[in-house]
């Protein structure tokens, strides 16, 4: 993974540093980015679109995991910013991003969240539904500015990943539906209003997509789009958005495609049909979120309390769980974990590791491989980068975990651990009681 490798005293090290004093340091459950990894895959985007002589434009699903020095980090590598509320946009505005670079999602945003947005002068809305129009045209003219629209819609593309993440079949709540006509019937609209710059139509169909022919298909059902645009409206867009949802590797079951391997298949698709049509090469513009992320992220927990069922199972307790790490509580998501300060050491059984909640579903890891076990042993759990921190929380009122980045032997603090006064933050005491 990334810049990992195992140091003189057998430990785990990521960016350079000894992730055991990392635990020492700054505690545990701890989120550690490994940053040359994030830059890499930002790197092999680019070069991609490069390679193709394409104009693409990556926008970093902030979604997968935002703070202001990860926003900072995706400004220095060029990217531009997919935000999906108004406190990932307020993140992205404190961080000092600039607006012009921010892409607005969300299948419901609010009359405020656009107000945020149309002041703070973001780059494009990507436009959802009717609601949205109206709501937009409403904001256009009371701030006088002109908006730049994508237009969201639902290729009808089921992509083969957990139904909670599969976003573009047709019964979904995201965007205009292409095969009734509402697609059409929103452009129409859109092209009405003249403080609208309409750009073009954006599609995601799905999340952790390994089948590069299922963004084929939903490359084509843009095209028949593009066909019922021109023929209707004399409209060609200037951009295709293909979303995000490039599959990453958690455990050896998952073999994704490289970034490359990803664009070079969208490009040549999109390259294809406009050659059948004669029309301008429109930009192609994606938003990974987890891609960039997900593998540069590992969780360092501290190992508790253990428990030997007879011939049945081993478990083992770590001191964070679906606090942190949601993802195999939500969707079974499979992890691969190792013991931070024994990584030379030999595997003697397996372990099913549990998390801290009073919740029988907190599970982090079944069967997991692992040497002799001791109290206060580091696991470290990989790949946590996307949808770990992001989809944090404070159930039993756990306090979530401090993140650091790492990179040339050098870790710096990024996100501070949250203390109890931060947990009641927000309660109030009652005034009278009778
Ligand atoms: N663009 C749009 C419009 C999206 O809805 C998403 C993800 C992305 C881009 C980025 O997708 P990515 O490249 O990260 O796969 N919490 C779930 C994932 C939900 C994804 C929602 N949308 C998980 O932990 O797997």
């Amino acid at each position: 993974h990334g810049t990992s490798k195992i140091n003189a005293k057998g430990n785990l090290e990521i960016g350079g540093v000894d992730t055991v004093c990392l635990a020492k340091e700054f505690g545990t459950p701890l989120y550690v980015y490994d940053v040359a990894h994030i830059k890499k895959m930002a790197k092999l985007y680019q070069q991609s679109f490069i390679s193709n002589n394409t104009y693409g434009k990556i926008a970093y699903a902030s979604k997968a995991f935002s703070c202001v020095a990860m926003i900072q980090l995706i400004d220095e590598l060029n990217l531009y910013l997919d935000v999906v509320s108004g406190g990932e946009l307020y993140t992205a505005l404190l961080a000092g991003f600039p607006p012009e670079k921010i892409h607005f999602h969300g299948s419901n945003k609010s009359r405020d969240e656009i107000g945020m947005a149309v002041k703070a002068g973001i780059g494009c809305f990507v436009v959802d539904n009717f609601t949205e129009i109206q709501l937009l045209r409403d904001a256009a003219h009371l701030y006088n500015k002109k908006l730049t629209i994508l237009l969201r819609v639902t290729p009808g593309v089921l992509a083969y990943t957990h139904k909670y993440i599969s976003t573009g079949g047709e019964d979904s709540k995201f965007g205009f539906d292409l095969n009734n006509g509402s697609a059409l019937a929103a452009l129409r609209e859109v092209l009405k209003e003249e403080q609208f710059h309409v750009l073009g139509f954006h599609c995601h169909i799905g999340s952790q997509i390994f089948d590069s022919s299922e963004f084929v298909q939903a490359i084509q059902k843009l095209f028949s789009l593009c066909d019922q645009s021109y023929d209707k409206c004399q409209f060609y867009p200037k951009v295709l958005n293909v979303g995000g949802g490039f599959g990453i590797r958690y455990t050896d079951s998952d073999i994704p495609k490289s970034p490359s391997e990803y664009i070079d298949e969208i490009c040549r698709t999109v390259a294809g049909e406009v050659q059948k049509r004669e029309m301008p090469m429109p930009e192609i513009w994606i938003e990974p979120g987890r891609s960039l992320v997900g593998n540069a992220g590992t969780t360092l927990y501290s190992i508790g309390s253990s428990k030997d069922i007879e011939g049945c199972r081993r478990y083992i307790a770590v001191d964070g769980g679906m606090n942190d790490n949601l993802r195999p509580a939500l969707y079974s998501a499979k992890y691969e974990g190792a013991i931070a300060n024994k990584m030379n050491q030999q595997p003697i059984d397996q372990f099913t590791v549990a998390g801290k909640c009073c919740e029988s579903g907190d599970m982090l890891i079944w069967d997991l491989s692992l040497p002799e076990i001791n109290y206060g042993d580091i696991l470290a759990v990989f790949s946590t980068g996307a949808y770990g921190y992001s989809m944090a929380n404070n159930y039993n009122r756990f306090t979530r975990p401090a993140v650091v980045f790492v990179e040339d032997g050098e870790a710096e603090l990024v996100v501070r651990r949250e203390t109890y006064e931060d947990v009641v933050r927000y309660d109030l005491s009652r005034v009278s009681s009778k």
